[in-house]
């Protein structure tokens, strides 16, 4: 168990992601980022942009990469030698869904998942609370990276 996804959205990564990462870039001597590559969801960020934006803010971790993959993530573990599914837990609320995913990703290839509690810090930020608080104008900028907050400025200036 050397290899590790973190798989996710990532519309835009924050801090939070960013705290999970690198704790699990401590454990494995392999990560990869994974961005989800959903036709049917158009998120604030193109995948090409949400992959540099990751690029960027995990520049500092040698073991971390950054990729994309469409299907399920089952297959795409299985095609990259992947051993094990690490998710980052906020609340409770969090566990019922990311349980029965992590049965039902199990039950497909026998890949496991792996729960990692996220720094009470960011246990309230998500992507989504991010993207409509900046929309509304609020300062978000002290829990998402640099990079991340410049590109959601240039993405309000663009609107
Ligand atoms: O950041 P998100 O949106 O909570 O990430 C969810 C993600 C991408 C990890 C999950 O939707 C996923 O794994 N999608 C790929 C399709 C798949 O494998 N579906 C079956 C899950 S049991």
């Amino acid at each position: 168990m050397t290899h590790a996804v973190c798989p996710g959205s990532f519309d835009p990564p924050t801090l939070g992601h960013l705290d999970v990462i690198g704790r699990v870039a401590g454990l494995f001597e392999q990560v990869t980022v994974a961005v989800l590559i959903n036709p049917d969801k158009r998120g604030l960020f193109t995948v090409p942009e949400r992959l540099e934006l990751l690029r960027v803010a995990t520049a500092g971790w040698p073991n971390v990469s950054v990729d994309s993959f469409h299907g399920l993530l089952v297959d795409y573990c299985s095609a990259a030698g992947i051993g094990a599914i690490v998710k980052g837990l906020r609340a409770v609320s969090d566990f019922e869904y990311e349980l029965q995913m992590a049965q039902m990703n199990h039950g497909l290839t026998g890949v496991d998942t792996l729960f990692l509690p996220t720094s009470p810090a960011y246990s309230f930020v998500s992507s989504s609370l991010v993207k409509q608080v900046a929309g509304y104008g609020g300062d978000v900028s002290r829990l998402l990276p640099d990079v991340v907050s410049a590109a959601l400025a240039s993405k309000a200036g663009q609107r």
